[in-house]
């Protein structure tokens, strides 16, 4: 039997400070999580310096606090993984250097990470069986992708937001109707106890991009316009009804043309329940195997950084002490 491989994960692209220790790549052995929500959510949204900040003073205690809780000590590890892009270069700063330093006293492989391909390995620890090629559905608070993923470490963007990311336009749209930040667990919860009674734009274009920047422009304008007359939680249903019905009436456009058999969705807004809900039926429906991570594993965290990174490592990925944070980092492009 060959050896197992431990891999610590670093993640600290935006307001969550996360470390991780993940076993071949699927089975967590901790993942502490030190968010910083409350301190950002009276600026109504991540301010970047502060968020950098707390990551310094935050990443000694989260490593220390993940290797105990894994009852390893980083002698154990096997590859020292961190996010090194696409994030807030101040904040990502923190965990590369962070990673660089562990990885230079203890000679033990760093491998760099992309936050996205991360959110798209979280489904690899919920879901042992899953394996690639399958098309990926990545919804996060700054991406909106349609992603091939042919195989672990190989990737093809089909599809792509033109303006707003999906959980950018929740958190500016619960913004405008005074919701508060952030603003996707909000309009989830209030869309259950509304119908979906506004009419909202969809959009579409020859490809398979996106865009919700209209759909957000009609609810603003419609707050505007009808004020206190609004009913807030079927405006949030018929909000999340119009982003939802835009991202899978793509995803199976990409599902049919390259006639795969199986869809995950990834990243913050697929813990979305109404979006869980329609891709449990999409599936039933048109005979695909759904996959989406458990809620822990949605918004961001270090399990996810530590599975992509072991990945990376099975394939020979090897970062270079002059690992920098590249802040909007490309899918699938590989430094290091
Ligand atoms: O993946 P993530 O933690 O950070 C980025 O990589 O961007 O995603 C955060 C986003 C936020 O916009 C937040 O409002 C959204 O995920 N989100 C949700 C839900 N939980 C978090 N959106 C819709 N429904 C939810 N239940
Ligand atoms: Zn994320």
């Amino acid at each position: 039997m060959s050896k197992d491989i431990l891999c610590l994960g670093i993640e600290s692209s935006c307001d969550e400070t996360s470390v991780a220790v993940v076993k071949n790549g699927r089975e967590v052995l901790s993942n502490i999580i030190a968010t910083q929500i409350d301190i950002h959510k009276k600026y109504g949204g991540v301010v970047p310096e502060i968020a950098s900040r707390n990551h310094v003073e935050n990443i000694t205690y989260v490593v220390k606090e993940a290797l105990e809780k894994a009852s390893v000590s980083l002698l154990d590890i096997d590859a020292i993984c961190c996010t090194y892009g696409p994030g807030l270069v101040g904040a990502l700063l923190v965990g590369v250097s962070t990673a660089k330093a562990m990885a230079y006293a203890t000679h033990k492989p760093l491998v760099g990470v992309n936050h996205i391909e991360g959110h798209i390995a979280a489904n690899y620890i919920t879901h042992p069986e899953l394996e690639p090629p399958y098309l990926c559905l990545v919804v996060s608070g700054g991406h909106s992708h349609l992603v091939y993923v042919k195989d672990y470490t190989e990737f093809e963007i089909l599809g792509k937001t033109r303006d707003d990311a999906v959980g950018e336009a929740f958190d500016k749209v619960s913004r405008t109707i005074g919701l508060g930040y952030p603003g996707g667990p909000i309009i989830d919860k209030l869309a259950k106890e509304g119908e979906p009674t506004y009419h909202l734009p969809r959009t579409y274009f020859e490809n398979l991009d996106f865009s919700f920047s209209g759909i957000k422009t009609a609810v603003i304008n419609l707050m505007h316009k009808e004020g206190d007359k609004i009913h807030i939680p079927n405006l949030c249903a018929s909000f999340e009804e119009a982003v939802t019905d835009v991202l899978l009436e793509n995803a199976m456009k990409a599902i049919h043309e390259l006639k795969l058999d199986k869809i995950a969705v990834a990243g913050g807004v697929s813990a979305n329940s109404y979006l869980r809900e329609r891709m449990k039926k999409l599936g039933e429906e048109n005979h695909l195997k759904v996959y989406y991570p458990e809620l822990i594993l949605c918004t961001d965290n270090a399990a996810m950084i530590a599975s992509a990174g072991y990945f990376n490592y099975l394939k020979g990925e090897r970062a270079g002490l002059d690992l920098n944070a590249v802040p909007n980092l490309k899918i699938g492009t590989r430094f290091g």
